[in-house]
C-alpha cells in the first residue's frame, strides 16, 4: 500500500526538481484513467476531490475507490488531497476518509464564494494545520484570489469560486505577505494567484506576462525557497481539444489555457503541484460527443467511457512526463502518517524561510 502525504510527496518533488500533476476526479473511470497512466510511466499520484466530488460521489464510495486503486496499483505513491477546503469541518471530514493532504482555501470565505481578509486567511489556515499536523497529513494554504487579470473577475463552479470583481492587487499574491503567511502558518504547501482561473475560459488570447504573472511565482520563490508552491487554474485547453468538442456539435467559444511551458518554468521556480481538471473533463467529453455523434444508434455507456478513458489517460501521461514526475515514483520509500505526525511534533517539518529578502 502506497498512500503517501502530498508533504513527502512534494520534498521528493523539491530535491529532484520535478512537479507533480494534480488530477481532480468524480468517478472510477477518471481515478482508472490517471493510475493506468501512473503505471505506464512509474510516476508518482496526487488525486484530489473537490466538496462538489464528494458531495456527487459519496464519501464512502470515494474512499472506497481510492481503496481500490491503491490496491490495484501498490507500486505507484498515491496522495488523496482535499481541493479547496472552504472550513474545519471539510478538512477533518476528508482526513477521517482516508485524504493524506487538505487544501484550506482561507483566501474565500466558508461561503466559497467572498473574498476573505488577510486575518481571517492566517487564522482559519493556521487551525487546520495544527489539526492535520497532529495526525501526519498536510496542508495547502492559499494567499490571493483566484481569477482572471483580464476582468477581474473569479470563476464560479458548482458554486464554488469568488463572486463578482475584486482589484488586481488581490488576484496577485503579494510576496511580502506570502513569507509572513508561510511563518505564521506553517502550510505545507502555499497556493498562489498569479492570473490563472478554473475552468475552461481562462484567457480570451494566448497569455502574456500581463495576463499570466508568471514573475510573482518567481519572485516568491526568491524569498521562499524552501516552499512548494502550487499553481490552480493550470489546465491547457488543448486546441486540439477544443476542435474535437466543437467538431461534433459542441459550442464551445475559443479560448487559451495556461501553455505548457509557463508551467514547466513554474517548475522551474518551485512549483510543485499543478492542479488539473478541466483537461481531463475535456478530454472525456470530446469522446463523448464524437461517439455519439458517429453513432447516433449507440446507447451502450461503456461504448462512451472506454474511449474517454483511454482520452484522459493520454493526457495524464503527457503531463507526468512533461512536468518530469515520470520515472519517481519507484524512488519513494513511503512514510506512515503516524512517521509524519512524529517529524511534525518534533519541528524537523517546520519552513524553512530563507532567501534573500526574507532574510534582509
Ligand atoms: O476547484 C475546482 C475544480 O475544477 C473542481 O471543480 O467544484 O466542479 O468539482 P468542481
Ligand atoms: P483547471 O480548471 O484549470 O483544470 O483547474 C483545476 C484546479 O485548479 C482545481 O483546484
Ligand atoms: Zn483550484
Amino acid at each position: 500500500m502506497a498512500r503517501i502525504t502530498l508533504r513527502q510527496l512534494l520534498d521528493h518533488a523539491a530535491e529532484r526538481g520535478y512537479g507533480v500533476p494534480a488530477f481532480n476526479i468524480n468517478n472510477m473511470e477518471q481515478g482508472l484513467a490517471i493510475m493506468e497512466a501512473a503505471a505506464a510511466v512509474d510516476a508518482p499520484v496526487i488525486i484530489q476531490a473537490s466538496r462538489g466530488a464528494r458531495s456527487y460521489a459519496g464519501d464512502i464510495m470515494l474512499s472506497k475507490m481510492i481503496d481500490a486503486l491503491e490496491e490495484m496499483y501498490p507500486q505507484i505513491p498515491l496522495c488523496l488531497h482535499q481541493d479547496h477546503g472552504n472550513d474545519e469541518a471539510t478538512c477533518a471530514t476528508a482526513i477521517k476518509y482516508g485524504f493524506t493532504s487538505v487544501m484550506m482555501d482561507g483566501s474565500l470565505k466558508a461561503d466559497a464564494k467572498t473574498a476573505a481578509d488577510y486575518e481571517y486567511n492566517v487564522d482559519i489556515t493556521r487551525r487546520v494545520v495544527e489539526m492535520a499536523h497532529w495526525v501526519g497529513a498536510s496542508v495547502e494554504g492559499e494567499l490571493g484570489v483566484l481569477g482572471s487579470l483580464e476582468h477581474g473577475g473569479g470563476e464560479q463552479e458548482d458554486g464554488h469560486g469568488l463572486e463578482g470583481k475584486v482589484s488586481r492587487e488581490q488576484l496577485l499574491t503579494d510576496p511580502d505577505q506570502a513569507v509572513d503567511f508561510v511563518r505564521a502558518t506553517k502550510v505545507d504547501a502555499l497556493a498562489i494567484a498569479m492570473g490563472t482561473s478554473h475552468g475552461a475560459y481562462k484567457f480570451s488570447r494566448k497569455p502574456d506576462g500581463e495576463i499570466l504573472a508568471m514573475n510573482v511565482i518567481e519572485e516568491i520563490h526568491r524569498r521562499l525557497p524552501n516552499t512548494h508552491l502550487v499553481m490552480h487554474g493550470s489546465s491547457s485547453v488543448p486546441q486540439a481539444l477544443q476542435d474535437m468538442f466543437n467538431q461534433f456539435g459542441g459550442e464551445m467559444p475559443q479560448t487559451w489555457g495556461v501553455p505548457v511551458e509557463e508551467i514547466v518554468r513554474g517548475i522551474r521556480h518551485g512549483v510543485r503541484k499543478v492542479n488539473i481538471d478541466t483537461d481531463c473533463r475535456l478530454a472525456m467529453t470530446a469522446i463523448f460527443r464524437k461517439v455519439g455523434a458517429s453513432s447516433k444508434v449507440e446507447f451502450d455507456p461503456r461504448k462512451f467511457l472506454k474511449p474517454a478513458m483511454d482520452s484522459m489517460r493520454e493526457l495524464c501521461r503527457e503531463r507526468f512526463e512533461q512536468f518530469g514526475a515520470a520515472g519517481n515514483a519507484s524512488k519513494i520509500k513511503v512514510l506512515p502518517l503516524s512517521e509524519m505526525a512524529k517529524r511534525y511534533r518534533s519541528g524537523a517539518l517546520d519552513p524553512r524561510i530563507g532567501g534573500m529578502t526574507a532574510a534582509a
